[in-house]
């Protein structure tokens, strides 16, 4: 075992390591910025499908589900199509209203949950078709879907899904960027800016992995004994805020929930003392200015401050106990980067604890039962 964790001490931390490649290898030999293209035979296969949906349903559980709520804001923007985002295990038991004019995209690592496979199975009985986004080759749901993606995560062990859920969200915005441009929402000049981002990104996850490791194990530390931990984003990233409160729950059983931003003066404010760490996802972009003053709002009521911010961003970093830092780049992109400080957050405070980052207690690593 000691030989397949490649010197790490956990496969968590092996996996969350792996994520420059596994994004590399989610995009690589799909998308080209020279010939202003993007090759994905699955969504070619149900292009008149698609060309003819008036929303995309996405069905999810999990991570998973996370990875489609950052789909759903990114191809509203981009491609101008509703998109309505379900929890799988809701959406096969209310009797939802299907016809063969929807295309429903499943996200799934293992391809083999029990909710989501038959939330499939029952929505393709009434005529809707299935795209599967999976990891697992010839899985169930890679099966039943009437075309699909895979992504190139390889296998994933560590039971809190890591490198899956960047590979996720690494095909969802090259499937976003082939939708557009099938439907002529975006422009040849934005398409190869948004190739040439994502082209970035496996070298900007590295240069996280490179210089910020030391200074999470020391936020971890400081903050491993918490009782409670608010994660807050807006748009992009607020489902970075979700998955970032799941990680911490699952890796170091520490009640951390994630909220939209301006949705915490709805309730979870009431938490807010000087014990509270509430970590803010605060990367530049369009919402900025709107999370900064989130940011003042939680400092005035002495909550402990911890924020993911941009490269060079000073304002932020006064404002904050202590900082996370990532590379800049387009604010669709920016949940890929967000989610790693989270992701290594979530593994040090485990292991400050003393736990089983790998198999925590009463978690499966796939769902086979509903
Ligand atoms: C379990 C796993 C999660 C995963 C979820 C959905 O809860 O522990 O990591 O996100 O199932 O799994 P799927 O394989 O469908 O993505």
């Amino acid at each position: 075992a000691a030989i397949e964790k490649n010197g790490y001490d956990h496969f968590m931390l092996k996996e969350i390591f792996e994520q420059p490649q596994t994004i590399f290898d989610s995009l690589r030999g799909r998308m080209d910025a020279h010939k202003n293209q993007i090759t994905l035979s699955g969504i070619d296969a149900i292009a008149d499908k698609i060309m003819a949906a008036r929303r995309i349903i996405i069905v999810a559980c999990g991570t998973s589900w996370h990875s489609a709520l950052v789909a759903e804001y990114v191809i509203e923007e981009l491609c101008r199509i509703n998109v309505e985002v379900e929890y799988a295990s809701e959406f096969r038991y209310r009797n939802p209203i299907i016809s063969s004019e929807d295309v429903i995209i499943a996200i799934s690592q293992s391809g083999e949950t029990a909710d989501t496979l038959v939330a499939l199975e029952n929505a393709k009985e009434q005529g809707a078709t299935i795209y599967g986004l999976v990891n697992v080759v010839g899985s169930s749901i890679a099966r039943i879907s009437n075309a699909g993606s895979y992504t190139h995560a390889g296998p994933e062990i560590g039971v809190a899904s890591t490198k899956a859920y960047t590979a996720q969200l690494a095909v969802l915005q090259l499937i976003a960027l082939k939708i557009a441009k099938l439907k002529g929402t975006i422009d040849d000049q934005k398409f190869t800016y948004f190739i040439q981002q994502l082209d970035a990104v496996p070298e900007k996850v590295q240069w996280i992995l490179d210089n910020q490791v030391e200074e999470i194990q020391r936020i971890a530390k400081k903050y491993s004994d918490a009782n409670d931990v608010l994660y807050l984003g807006r748009g992009y990233n607020f489902p970075t805020a979700l998955e970032g409160a799941l990680k911490l729950k699952e890796i170091s059983y520490i009640h951390a929930e994630g909220y939209p931003a301006a949705e915490m003066k709805h309730g979870p404010i009431a938490l807010v003392d000087e014990t509270l760490p509430v970590i803010f996802v605060a990367t530049k972009d369009s919402y900025h200015e709107k999370i900064v003053s989130n940011i003042q709002e939680i400092k005035a009521r002495k909550g402990k401050i911890i924020a993911i911010v941009s490269e060079g961003d000073n304002r932020v970093e006064e404002l904050a106990d202590d900082i996370m830092v990532v590379p800049s780049c387009d604010e669709i992109i920016a949940p890929l980067l967000a989610a790693i400080p989270l992701q290594l957050l979530a593994y040090y405070i485990g292991v400050e604890r003393g736990l089983d980052v790998d198999q925590p207690r009463n978690l499966a690593k796939s769902v086979t039962v509903e």
